[in-house]
């Protein structure tokens, strides 16, 4: 019902199918500004049916929060659940106070409360926010949504370099067929691969086709958003390349074979679109198989721009190159605990399942922050080398921070800068980054029952 409704006035349009989207709206001061308020809403997401979920202004697809790197961006958030949340800012760099979790850099948003989130993003890409409370029903009853950030220099690059320019949400949801909510979480789930999903969608529409132009570059721009699944993409009987990884370009374009993304991960990818009348397959893998997730149907539109004979670059995001000889090594290890402790004094039985270094995360409460995984000095390279001891993948992500991926004991790497990195079972990968970020920030596996039953912990940077 409110699928394809149209924002209020400030805010940007829902995704067209077309893929064209609606021009940024800028004030006169020059500043990105936005209001977005958290409601309960119905959303069509099975055709005919209606699910009671959580929205952004009530939408999914939710609202497309545009900004610029190096401009201030004003969030006013208004709370209309009936439970406390905050908003996080899935990737950028930002100022701890800004960051959006509960009592490690704010106190929660109560119902009926709002708060403002100002801040300046210095790097541009693909991102996303969400709340950082209740994640598990916030975030599995809708509340994702991107956050885009374009190049500072538009005579570098700009998205208009593309064709098109497709930002692609991808999430599984839990639904029953007709369209009310399976259990989003499951215990003997979460202390595996988490509870999946079993509605495939993309911008809210499963397996949907879109349009493009023909014999242009498009670039999507496909970021999971999921809680738990991990997509593996690839396009089919067709060139394609990826361009950037969680908002950062890789030096030149890497040609496509598959890509795996776990929850949180975005990735971009440039396809060349072939004559009008064709169609491109997007497929998604499990295990050995893949099948179609979306098609791409090629016609005639005129261009703005002469298309470009490669897939046009972003420039790199200004980030600090770590100095890996002098670097400080940190080691963290990941493990599967099975345990379900006592019921704590509210009643609620706590199950810790997954520990960092033998720990499971306590929680936090506004009198309670427990102590840091790890304490880093301001602007010190470090190293951090982190072992899955466990049969199942985490996209583990840190924030405040992008890190670069050096080594991995599965695979070659080609060093590349990122915010969340996945580890394959029994991965061993090495991560090096330059502590520039002051402040207390989390650091977590980006399944969300994984982070809810253990997965979690922060470092801190001083
Ligand atoms: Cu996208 Cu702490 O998360
Ligand atoms: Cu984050
Ligand atoms: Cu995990």
């Amino acid at each position: 019902m409110k699928r394809r409704e149209f924002l209020s006035a400030g805010l940007l349009g829902t995704l067209a199918l077309s893929g064209c989207m609606p021009k940024l709206k800028v004030e006169q001061r020059g500043e990105y500004r936005y209001e977005i308020r958290l409601q309960a809403a119905d959303f069509e997401l099975i055709p005919g049916t209606q699910t009671p979920g959580l929205g952004f202004n009530g939408q999914y697809p939710s609202p497309i929060i545009r900004a610029k790197q190096g401009r201030p961006v004003i969030i006013d958030v208004i709370n209309e659940l009936d439970e406390p949340t905050t908003i996080h800012w899935h990737g950028i760099r930002i100022d701890i106070a800004m960051d959006g979790v509960p009592f490690l850099s704010q106190k929660p948003i109560m119902p009926g409360e709002h708060f403002r989130y100002e801040f300046i993003p210095p790097d541009a890409g693909t991102f996303w926010y969400h709340p950082h409370m209740n994640s598990v029903v916030q975030l599995g009853k809708g509340l994702v949504g991107l956050l885009l950030v374009e190049e500072a220099d538009s005579s570098q690059f700009s998205p208009e370099d593309y064709a098109a320019d497709l930002p692609l949400m991808l999430k599984n949801w839990h639904l029953n067929d007709d369209g009310s909510f399976k259990p989003l979480s499951i215990p003997r789930y979460a202390a595996r691969m988490g509870t999946p999903g079993n509605y495939e969608t993309i911008n809210g529409l499963n397996r949907p086709a879109m349009t493009v132009p023909a014999n242009a570059w498009v670039r999507l721009r496909f970021a999971n958003v999921d809680n738990t699944v991990v997509y593996k993409l690839r396009v089919k009987d067709r060139p394609a390349y990826i361009v950037s990884i969680d908002a950062n370009p890789l030096s030149e374009p890497k040609p496509l074979e598959h890509h795996s993304i776990g929850s949180g991960m975005r990735v971009d990818i440039a396809v060349k679109t072939p004559a009008a009348g064709e169609e491109i397959v997007i497929e998604n893998g499990k295990g050995r198989l893949y099948f179609e997730f979306m098609r791409l149907r090629a016609e005639d539109r005129p261009l703005k721009k002469a298309t470009a004979t490669t897939a046009p670059m972003p420039l790199p995001n200004p980030l600090s190159e770590p100095e890996l000889d002098k670097a400080e090594k940190k080691y963290f290890v990941f493990e599967w605990e099975g345990a379900v402790t006592p019921a704590d004094k509210a009643g609620k039985s706590k199950h810790a399942f997954w520990t960092i270094n033998r720990r499971a995360w306590e929680g936090m409460g506004p009198n309670n922050i427990p102590e840091p995984l790890a304490k880093l000095d301001l602007g010190k390279s470090y190293i951090f080398d982190l072992k899955n001891n466990t049969p199942h993948m985490h996209p583990i992500h840190m924030h405040g921070v992008m890190f670069k991926v050096i080594k991995s004991n599965k695979k070659n790497i080609e060093p590349f800068f990122t915010d969340t990195v996945l580890m394959e079972k029994n991965e061993r990968v090495q991560i090096a980054f330059v502590a520039d970020n002051p402040g207390r920030w989390m650091y977590h596996c980006h399944v969300i029952e994984h982070m809810k039953t253990g997965l979690m912990g922060y470092i801190e940077i001083s």
